[in-house]
């Protein structure tokens, strides 16, 4: 019997870790049709190859999420910039512009104006001796540096406004009229950054996507708003909630952190590795499509206004590519936190830069951290796209 239907979708909270009905799918059945709690059904793909070849699919589209009335993993309406802003921005220069920010190349100059910064903020974690809370003492105030440099929005409004993010991401946890609140305070707050670039341009990429659309008109300043706004949790709260959970990973996983600690050269690997094991959404998905043709995947037919939920940090477990403890070193089964094909992580040079470089410093300055509570009592948020938690007491 087909397990089709037989599951409702997501399994329950497993807030440390993956819950064991995905590592009986990803076996049996890589591609199957799960229940959602209001009745609808959706498509859920588990194994890695069904779930590059499903992100590799034109016909599982993205923008597709934000038409009225069609299926999603939300259950409020999202806009189209929320959902899948490079795509709303193909064929104006501000896609070009965006991409620019975005380069290895341009990551190799963020790192060397943010490298003093965080010498100066593990100084001061140094100073103050331990214990120490990394969330808001180190990891909170780098990326928000970063964001800074990138878009031009102050460290101080990134943090303040990093609530506003975290709710719009887990959207499923709070109510409508919070979610409303949430993009109301967003819109009002980068309404008013746009008239200030308009009057002091800084040369950061909000000032400069604000120049190009004045000059070429294709949005309203509603939608650069949004714009603005959907960059910043892209660029703020993905990366902060990945670095909080990779040192997790670490301290969970004492062998991987002893090799680190005596081989800081393979720091890249390493956390290429540690990215592979560890899960970013609490219920294993991390992106989702609409069909808008009929699509075969993994020999099921997938009708068009079908939801197809990818489950990537189910995939990168596949045990038919990756062996439990043995780190993939061929290029074709690169870890999918980043997703694959043409709507993959355009940040990904980025989000590697600042993962590697806030975790090199630290572990060079304090090679003897660890955690300073159990971490089975760490503070998990709950939300259904991004895993993380409140905070992130250490000592050594
Ligand atoms: C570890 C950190 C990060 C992870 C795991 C991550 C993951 C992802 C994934 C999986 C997507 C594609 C979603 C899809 O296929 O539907 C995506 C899109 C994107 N990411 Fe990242 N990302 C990270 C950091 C960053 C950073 C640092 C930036 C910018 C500085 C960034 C900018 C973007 C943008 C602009 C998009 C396109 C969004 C859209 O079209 O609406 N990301 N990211």
């Amino acid at each position: 019997m087909s397990l089709d239907d037989q599951f409702t979708f997501p399994f329950g909270d497993y807030e440390a870790d993956l819950s064991p009905v995905c590592e009986r799918l990803v076996r049996e059945e890589p591609v199957v049709r799960v229940r959602r709690p209001d009745g609808d059904t959706a498509w859920l793909v588990t194994g890695y190859e069904e779930a590059k070849q499903a992100l590799s699919d034109p016909r599982l589209n993205l923008l597709e999420v934000s038409t009225p009335g069609s299926r999603r993993l939300e259950s409020t309406e999202v806009g189209p910039f929320e959902v899948d802003l490079m795509e709303v921005v193909q064929g104006t220069s501000l896609r070009k512009r965006i991409a620019q920010s975005l380069t290895p190349k341009a990551a190799e100059t963020y790192e060397r104006r943010l490298e003093p910064r965080i010498a100066d903020l593990i100084d001061a974690l140094v100073a103050a001796g331990p214990p120490a809370e990394l969330l808001h003492g180190l990891y909170a105030p780098i990326t928000a540096e970063f964001v800074s440099e990138w878009l031009g929005v102050d460290p101080a409004d990134a943090r303040r406004l990093h609530d506003q993010a975290h709710v719009a991401i887990n959207f499923d946890t709070h109510s409508d009229d919070e979610l409303d609140s949430v993009f109301a305070t967003a819109d009002a707050f980068f309404q008013d950054l746009i008239a200030s670039k308009r009057s002091t341009p800084d040369g950061r990429l909000f000032s400069d996507l604000v120049a190009d659309n004045d000059a070429e008109g294709s949005f309203s300043d509603e939608e650069m708003a949004k714009l603005g706004f959907s960059l910043l949790t892209n660029g703020y709260d993905t990366p902060l909630n990945a670095v909080v959970l990779l040192t997790i990973r670490l301290f969970a996983e004492p062998s991987a952190f002893g090799h680190l600690r005596q081989n800081p050269d393979e720091l890249p690997d390493v956390l290429e590795e540690m990215m592979r094991r560890t899960p970013l959404g609490p219920s294993g998905v991390t992106v989702q499509r609409v069909a808008t043709e009929d699509v075969v995947l993994h020999e099921k037919l997938i009708r068009p206004g079908e939801l197809v939920l990818i489950a990537t940090d189910v995939a990168n477990r596949d045990p038919r590519v990756f062996a439990p403890s043995c780190p993939a070193r061929n290029p074709d089964q690169a870890q999918l936190w980043f997703g694959h094909g043409r709507l993959s992580c355009p940040g990904r040079a980025i989000a590697r830069m600042l993962l590697e470089m806030v975790l090199h410093h630290l572990l060079r300055r304090i090679p003897a951290i660890e955690p300073a509570k159990p971490l089975d009592s760490l503070p998990w948020r709950r939300g259904l796209l991004l895993r993380g938690v409140g905070e992130l007491p250490v000592t050594w």
